[in-house]
């Protein structure tokens, strides 16, 4: 926070309201988004966090269909759910609304149209799939037909689940109209495109140029997108839920998902401050600050920003985009359509009055510079022996041993010997780790000195082991005490961004005021003679049995082995076998192992590598569609598997001489084949 902010606006990415929130939504955005805008707030800044549920877009309508009602309804119970759970988690947002709102129609509206007066937008017209039985264009998610790569039967118009790969509906063989089931014609129809390659070259100096100092992944995302071009993207879709896009003859139109989302940003701080919200958009003196998780890093750094820059009026841009990466659970990909997800209001309802400990393992396990693995065994570790046997355990201590020896009253702190003098010493350093770490985006670091203060305190108490001095020196016992209550204020403290309930039941024992982060490194937080309260328990141990109900609960969703029947209906059954082929067909093939000399992403595609390899017959160029598997980095040096003698073919523009061998997995996960060893180039394959 180099420079002296007035401000700090801190947005949470706004979930959509077709489900509700999960331990990966938490991990990644809303516990971190959490801690930081209460540790702001402790510090006296002035801060307002804004979230809201995000209404619109084609999942919404889909659901709608599927559970035979309207998309207001599927938004009505997600939004009510998502709230509610959010609130009784303690994320203390300022607003939580959504992006039905009058005021946010209004503003997406206003927006929109400020850029299309402006000449802002490119109008382009594109041939699309519609269904004339159910008068409909189809978005992707609408037509299903068969996978070209895999003949799977019920591939969808972006993707096809059983192989995995991302496709464009007109790809698909027989498409269908899922509205109506009749087969869908072309037609044309309009859009509107935000030229995001004329804002690349300013995109490029801001980001790359200025903001080096953004989390790697982040940055490494925007890199790689600005590197392989930036295209024209259309910001309104056929579709007849959203914003309607305001310009005469745009029926049927509304505004993109992703144009209209991230406005909900700055309507939700209109509805929070109607008088003062263009101070807080519009100032240099604010920091924007977005918590996201990684799927959204484009938007938020690229097509948002470029918005604001097209829309002008003195919107400022992100400051810092502290993206997150994935959470899994128990070793799998969270999955909402599997029900592989332990959701946020089935938790709370299972552990009342656990709040704080999940809100302590999402934080300690945050993907912060990868992905992470949740599991309930974790769960349970870490609240028996760390929250429990370290945190509570000397808390109860030492509030109980005061009630034993000194009524309930703080005694004075009288001797000092080393050991108290090391023991204090700690605590301000303690406050400025866990300041240097969380001004950084680091936050289970700073959890973890917080956690080395509860740690501090227990081995005070086990070093100086009051209870054997009771009998003969009550004083040097009243110095340990006092020492140890000081530690527990402390600890009060430390948690409130982490574990706000813990540390208000903490501050009740110790009836204390309030929770000063100035009062934090003090020795003299609690006044000799003050009275604390009784002591209450700040943890209970989770038993066996109740992490043995939650894997239950789970192995119903879990893929593959464990239940074939279940994931036959729910993943679809395995890629069935190919027609026969003869052995002499079979040798035809040449393929052979080779290495990856050089590799670098194909410009403008997504899914494309351009590699050089060495066959240790020639070297020669292959494009294959693995880089969203695989970096060009990760590539260099690999030894592969290739078809060696397949005919040349062009792929943009670059002929490519041969095919990388992959294995896929039903839940589209693809890993190149290699040898068990590095064998020598050229090696045949059969
Ligand atoms: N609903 C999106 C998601 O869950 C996030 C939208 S963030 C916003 O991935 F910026 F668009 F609001
Ligand atoms: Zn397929």
């Amino acid at each position: 926070m180099e420079k002296c902010y007035k401000r700090h606006l801190v947005t949470a990415a706004l979930p959509y309201a077709n489900g509700a929130v999960h331990i990966g939504h938490l991990a990644g955005v809303y516990i971190p988004a959490d801690i930081y805008v209460r540790y702001l707030r402790m510090r006296g800044r002035d801060v307002r966090f804004i979230c809201g549920s995000d209404e619109h877009g084609v999942p919404i309508t889909i659901k709608a269909k599927q559970q035979n009602c309207t998309p207001q309804e599927v938004v009505d119970k997600y939004h009510l759910i998502i709230q509610d759970s959010f609130e009784r988690l303690g994320i203390s947002f300022d607003i939580y609304s959504r992006t039905s709102s009058e005021t946010h129609h209004k503003t997406a509206s206003e927006f929109f149209r400020k850029l299309y007066d402006e000449g802002k937008f490119i109008e382009k017209e594109s041939e699309q799939y519609y269904d004339e039985e159910a008068n409909h264009f189809l978005a992707d998610r609408y037509i299903m037909g068969t996978c070209p790569k895999c003949s799977a039967e019920n591939a969808y118009g972006d993707q096809c689940e059983k192989c995995g790969s991302t496709l464009s509906p007109n790809e698909l063989i027989n498409p269908r109209s899922t509205l109506s089931g009749s087969t869908p014609v072309l037609k044309k129809t309009s859009h509107w495109y935000l030229p995001l390659d004329q804002y690349e070259p300013w995109l490029k100096e801001w980001i790359l140029e200025q903001h080096k100092e953004w989390k790697a992944n982040v940055y490494g995302q925007c890199k790689s997108w600005l590197d392989g071009g930036l295209q024209p993207r259309a910001v309104s879709r056929d579709l007849d839920w959203g914003v309607p896009v305001p310009v005469e003859g745009a029926e049927g139109k509304v505004l993109y998902v992703w144009f209209d989302a991230p406005i909900g940003y700055i309507s939700n701080t209109i509805e929070l401050m109607p008088q003062e919200w263009e101070h807080w958009w519009k100032s240099e003196d604010t920091r924007l600050l977005h918590f996201i998780g990684k799927d959204n890093i484009v938007f938020h750094c690229i097509v948002f920003p470029s918005m604001l820059k097209a829309y002008g009026d003195g919107f400022i841009l992100p400051e810092n985009v502290p993206a997150n990466e994935f959470l899994n659970l128990e070793g799998n990909k969270i999955s909402t359509s599997r029900n592989w997800a332990v959701w946020l209001h089935e938790y709370l309802d299972e552990f009342p009055g656990k709040e704080d400990v999940l809100r302590y393992v999402l934080c300690a396990n945050a993907p912060e510079t990868k992905d992470n693995d949740f599991t309930w065994k974790d769960f349970q570790t870490r609240n028996n022996s760390e929250l429990v046997a370290i945190f509570g355990n000397f808390v109860n201590r030492a509030v109980v041993l005061t009630h034993k020896y000194f009524n309930g009253e703080i005694p004075s702190h009288l001797s000092c010997e080393k050991i108290d003098e090391d023991t204090l010493a700690q605590i301000p350093q303690i406050r400025k780790s866990i300041e240097e770490s969380l001004e950084n985006f680091k936050f289970r670091e700073a959890l973890k000195e917080a956690m080395n203060l509860a740690r501090l305190g227990n081995k005070y108490l086990a070093d100086t082991e009051p209870w054997k001095l009771a009998k003969t020196d009550m004083e040097r016992v009243a110095t340990i005490l006092n020492i140890s209550l000081q530690i527990c204020a402390n600890l009060a403290i430390a948690f409130e961004p982490f574990l706000p309930h813990t540390a208000q039941k903490l501050s009740y024992m110790l009836n204390m005021k309030g929770r000063n982060w100035e009062d934090f490194g003090s020795d003299s937080i609690l006044r000799p003679g003050h009275k604390i309260n009784d002591a209450r328990l700040l943890f209970e141990k989770i038993e066996d049995e109740s992490i043995e109900h939650q894997l239950a609960k789970l192995d119903a969703s879990r893929p593959k082995e464990e239940a074939p029947e279940e994931t036959a209906t729910r993943l679809g059954s395995p890629v069935p076998l190919k027609d026969e082929c003869t052995y002499d067909e079979f040798m035809k093939m040449d393929i052979r192992t080779a290495t990856v000399l050089e590799a670098e992403r194909v410009p403008k595609t997504d899914k494309l590598l351009k590699l050089n390899i060495d066959t240790g017959i020639d070297k020669r160029t292959i494009v294959s569609g693995i880089a969203e598997y695989y970096s060009p980095e990760e590539m260099i040096g690999k030894q592969i598997c290739i078809l060696a003698n397949l005919a040349p073919r062009k792929i943009k523009g670059i002929e490519s001489n041969g095919m990388i061998l992959m294995a896929k997995e039903e839940n589209g996960k693809m890993r190149i084949v290699t040898p068990e060893e590095r064998l020598e180039n050229g090696s045949c394959i059969n």
